[in-house]
């Protein structure tokens, strides 16, 4: 079981509460469509993923990053057990969605650019712990179905 200090609790709530799901989600797939482009191949029924401004203003990807960022508030409110959490949705992206896991580490990395740029001087070494510490956790769960 992952342990957690006071302080790497606090600053994970914080950070959620404070984030616009609708601007930072689509903001960080956006980002990982456009800088890790075979990450498209999962989103063919997406439309036109074409450049990055087409990718930037499509609104299947904003939608759906919108939707991840729900999905990482399940872990914001479950941080002491994330793996079961995820149990069915690491199911989904292995064996429906067949998603190579180390996908979910490049997101988390595009999402950690997003957050870091929103939060400016804020964004801390230590916070910057707490949150790759947080992310690192889900990335783990989330490949935890995969055999
Ligand atoms: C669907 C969460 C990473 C590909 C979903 C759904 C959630 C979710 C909540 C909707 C599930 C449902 O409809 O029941 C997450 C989280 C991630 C993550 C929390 C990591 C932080 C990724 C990555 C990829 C991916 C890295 C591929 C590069 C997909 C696809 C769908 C999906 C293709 C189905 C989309 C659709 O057609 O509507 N994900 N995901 N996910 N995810 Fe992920």
């Amino acid at each position: 079981m992952v342990e957690w200090t006071d302080f790497e609790r606090d600053t994970i709530k914080d950070i959620f509460s404070k984030m616009e799901y609708e601007v930072v989600g689509p903001a960080a797939l956006a980002r990982c469509l456009v800088v890790y482009p075979w990450t498209q191949r999962y989103f063919g029924n997406f439309g036109n993923l074409y450049n990055a401004a087409a990718i930037m203003g499509n609104p299947m990807v904003s939608k759906h990053g919108t939707t991840i960022l729900h999905g990482l508030d399940r872990a914001v409110k479950n941080m002491d057990d994330i793996k079961n959490t995820y149990a069915e949705l690491s199911v989904l992206h292995s064996e429906k969605l067949h998603v190579d896991p180390d996908n979910f580490k490049l997101l988390s990395d595009c999402l950690t650019i997003v957050v870091a740029a929103q939060l400016g001087k804020e964004f801390t070494g230590e916070v910057q712990a707490a949150f790759q510490k947080f992310l690192a956790v889900v990335v783990s769960s989330l490949g935890r179905q995969y055999h």
